[in-house]
């Protein structure tokens, strides 16, 4: 039997239907859609990368930067959004391209999202290992925050060697029973942490506009032949010559640094089997969640290089690291409790990019597994919170092995690769079935196409094509052995249970 069996979309809006009958239950409106999005959406990607992209990269043209990136997004967005109205199941992209482009397809989606959703969860978990122990001053040992790999000489000339990253697994921990409890009470708790995250967003915004320099925003981008800047050993830390490193370049190299902050929009889609009403709120609470992050984003990265200059973001002496903490203490007079209040935001922002991946991901598992191309345990339901509590619990296991043995950047770039692999498919798919089937009732249709020449898909699609091309050759070679081994798993377990394969 061919590799590219389809399951057929009428099976699949069946099988869509069929969740009120003792499946996930629908609990989710339009605004908890839209919080979703934003409580993945907001995180690292923020407060950590906005500088990094300005001081290597765009200098203050980092805004501009966020719109690229957003663009890039936007195209996929659009056809998420058109999918997720379209066929409102729990899959995500893995489901759209079971009825698109067939099997094995939807099993390499499947696979990839993994490396977006776990290993995301993973990476974000770290980061909040180290937040945390900031907040704390230093005060847990470093071989408990750390992975066995990561060591460290301090000035007595002690030797520390990582042994688990327990704060990382403490958070999976919680976050997992909170998913357990149920999807509504999670929601709950994500819309608590995003009104926080949010706020202290805004106000970093409203405070920091009167401490705006215009000096620091001239020139706008970072001119040809900036020097190249050396730490005190004489090691080059930023060099500015390369065509993505200044001018119009370092605009678009500023976005691939960037682009990890909006990683997460397309993880409302996930949430589709659990919306009251997918075929309005699931559009609302994509492009929604992406917008409210890229008006946020512009204002933030606006006044963060108008309080500090650009260069202080490459200096490891001043804002190279925790440049929104440096840029309030050190220009912000009078708001130290702000650079407090913005690590706290900090906290609680990584914590609901994590729970939404960690959602994303279990609502990925139970629908492979509905498919039987992965055990039957992923889609067991709690009898009384109706949660697929044993995904969780597997995942939980799964990350909670990554984020406290493995260093925080070899996921990162991962998760990167999963998610522009995911986008790439979604925009195929959308366009395929614009072709094959133009007649199915598409409650959203992504603008500016007609049936034969669909643009956003097809300009989605060349865009992160381009970007993943742009990762680098370590990130792209352990990408492929991952889906090395995804292929491994499809010929001896997956193709064999498959319940389409079986007729079921
Ligand atoms: N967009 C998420 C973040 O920035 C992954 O943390």
């Amino acid at each position: 039997m061919s590799l590219f069996i389809k399951k057929p979309l009428e099976q699949l809006l069946a099988q869509a239907g069929d969740s009120e009958k003792g499946g996930l239950k629908r609990t989710l409106g339009a605004a908890n859609l839209v919080a979703l999005g934003i409580g993945a959406i907001i995180g690292a990607g923020l407060f950590v990368r906005t500088a990094a992209a300005a001081g290597q990269a765009a200098g203050p043209a980092v805004t501009l930067s966020f719109i690229v990136a957003a663009i890039g997004c936007a195209f996929a967005g659009l056809c998420y959004a058109e999918f997720a109205a379209m066929i409102p199941i729990a899959g995500s992209a893995y489901a759209y391209s079971y009825v698109t482009m067939g099997e094995f397809v939807a099993w390499t989606i499947g696979w990839a999202l993994i490396m977006e959703y776990a290993l995301g969860a993973a990476t974000v978990s770290i980061a909040w290992s180290e937040y945390l122990n900031k907040l704390l001053d230093n005060r847990i040992p470093y071989e408990w925050c750390h992975a066995p790999a990561e060591s460290f000489t301090d000035s007595a000339g002690v030797l520390h060697q990582g042994m688990v990253n327990a704060p990382a697994l403490i958070i999976l921990l919680a976050l997992t029973l909170l998913l357990i409890k149920g999807t509504s009470e999670s929601a709950f708790v994500n819309a608590i942490i995003v009104f926080i995250k949010v706020s202290i967003v805004l106000i970093f915004i409203f405070v920091g506009w009167k401490f705006i320099n215009p000096a620091n925003h001239t020139p706008y981008m970072i001119p040809e032949g900036t020097p190249a800047v050396t730490d005190s050993a004489g090691k080059v830390i930023a060099d500015y010559s390369g065509v993505f490193k200044h001018g119009w370049g370092g605009v678009l190299g500023g976005a691939a640094i960037v682009f990890f902050a909006f990683i997460g929009f397309d993880a409302v889609s996930t949430a589709a089997q659990e919306a009251k009403n997918p075929k309005r709120d699931m559009p609302i609470g994509i492009l929604g969640s992406l917008v409210v992050c890229t008006i946020l984003y512009i204002l933030f990265g606006h006044v963060l290089t108008g309080v500090a200059n650009w260069q202080d973001f490459v200096d490891p002496e001043k804002g190279r690291e925790a440049s929104v903490a440096y840029a309030i203490t050190t220009y912000m007079h009078g708001y130290g409790w702000l650079s407090t209040a913005v690590t706290v935001a900090i906290l609680a922002g990584f914590s609901s990019v994590i729970l939404v991946m960690l959602l994303g991901q279990s609502r990925v598992f139970y629908t492979m597994s509905g498919d039987g191309l992965i055990p039957k345990v992923f889609s067991e339901l709690h009898p009384k919170f109706k949660t697929p509590y044993k995904a969780n619990w597997i995942l939980f296991v799964f990350v909670g092995l990554f984020a406290a043995f493995v260093p925080g950047h070899v996921a990162g770039d991962l998760t990167s690769f999963g998610t522009l692999f995911a986008f790439v498919l979604v925009s195929v798919g959308v366009w395929i079935l614009r072709m094959k089937s133009p007649n199915i009732e598409r409650p959203f249709r992504s603008p500016l196409s007609s049936p034969t020449l669909p643009l956003v898909p097809i300009l989605g699609a060349v865009i992160c094509t381009g970007m993943i091309v742009a990762l680098d050759i370590t990130t792209l070679k352990v990408a492929f052995g991952w889906m090395l081994l995804g292929f491994v798993v499809y010929f001896l377990y997956s193709r064999k249970h498959s319940n389409l394969r079986k007729g079921k």
